[in-house]
């Protein structure tokens, strides 16, 4: 695996394996690498000649008060993690190299509508920094192709809307959700539990799955279907953030027409902020 830090190395490289190769996949990550990831790698390399993984925790995406500093860093164990898997690049730059005039003197993509509700609603300016840094790794790969995890579906439904609004040449790619034995999502951030609060972590999806019961059972009220998951939560440890269900492809609250459902929560397990999702068809009765 090459491990390359400019941009300049990145497109030198790839304008001359393109001499030979006929598509390149780009799988965006921040690292600390799990088996959700690699699955988005193994993916990445059914579809291109050529996989590039990004390893950059791009600061513009973390809030004042949020985990930036802390969040973790394992690079020698990505890079065995991704050598295991035969990736052909790794890049991983420096924040200079990435916003060489800082974070907040840089040119900013924004995506309106649905990037103010859910994750957006509570961490305003989250979805202007990953926008922003997807498409500029866009831009330096050129990739074909760009492989991202469903856990995070509102940051697939704004890099899609974003890839659509300014017709940037790409296909995106995406994988369910990797669990726990357990049904925790897999997470960068389940590493900041503690024993205890990694024994209730479970109970995330355990309340999702109640609901996709309840709708898949007829009940269509979601207010009341949102609030009891909320208090469920509350009772067992969490602050729950949210939790809606929506409307699938354009992600805006369900109504009693809607086929095509997805119930959407955040909670906090202490300070750990955790997110996921389960997708509901009513024309499937079945988990
Ligand atoms: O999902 C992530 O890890 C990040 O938001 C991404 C897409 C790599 C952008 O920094």
């Amino acid at each position: 695996m090459r491990i390359i830090q400019t941009i300049k190395e990145l497109q030198q490289t790839l304008n001359q394996q393109r001499q030979t190769a006929r598509s390149v996949a780009l799988v965006p990550t921040m690292g600390n690498l799990h088996q959700g990831h690699l699955q988005l790698v193994s993916t990445a390399q059914r579809h291109a000649d050529i996989v590039v993984v990004s390893l950059f925790v791009n600061p513009t995406q973390f809030g004042a008060n949020e985990d930036l500093d802390g969040y973790p860093r394992t690079l020698q164990d990505d890079i065995d993690k991704l050598e295991a898997l035969n990736t052909d690049i790794l890049f991983t730059p420096s924040i200079d190299e990435m916003y060489p005039l800082g974070g907040d003197n840089t040119s900013y993509v924004h995506v309106p509508d649905i990037t103010n509700v859910l994750c957006g609603a509570s961490r305003p300016g989250h979805f202007d920094g990953v926008t922003t840094i997807v498409n500029k790794l866009f831009n330096i790969s050129r990739a074909e192709f760009a492989v991202f995890g469903e856990k995070d579906f509102q940051q697939v439904a704004v890099i899609r809307r974003m890839v659509e609004d300014l017709n940037i040449p790409i296909t995106i790619i995406t994988e369910p959700t990797v669990r726990e034995a357990d049904g925790l999502a897999l997470s960068s951030r389940n590493g900041y539990l503690s024993k205890a609060q990694r024994q209730l972590a479970p109970q995330l999806y355990a309340t999702l799955l109640e609901v996709k019961i309840a709708i898949n059972a007829g009940d269509k009220n979601f207010k009341q279907l949102e609030a009891n998951a909320k208090d469920r939560l509350t009772a067992q440890g969490f602050k729950p953030d949210y939790v809606h269900i929506f409307q699938r492809n354009f992600l805006r609250p369900a109504c009693d027409s809607d086929i095509d459902l997805i119930i959407l929560a955040a909670a906090f397990v202490g300070t750990t902020r955790l997110i996921d999702n389960l997708s509901v068809n009513l024309s499937i009765k079945s988990l």
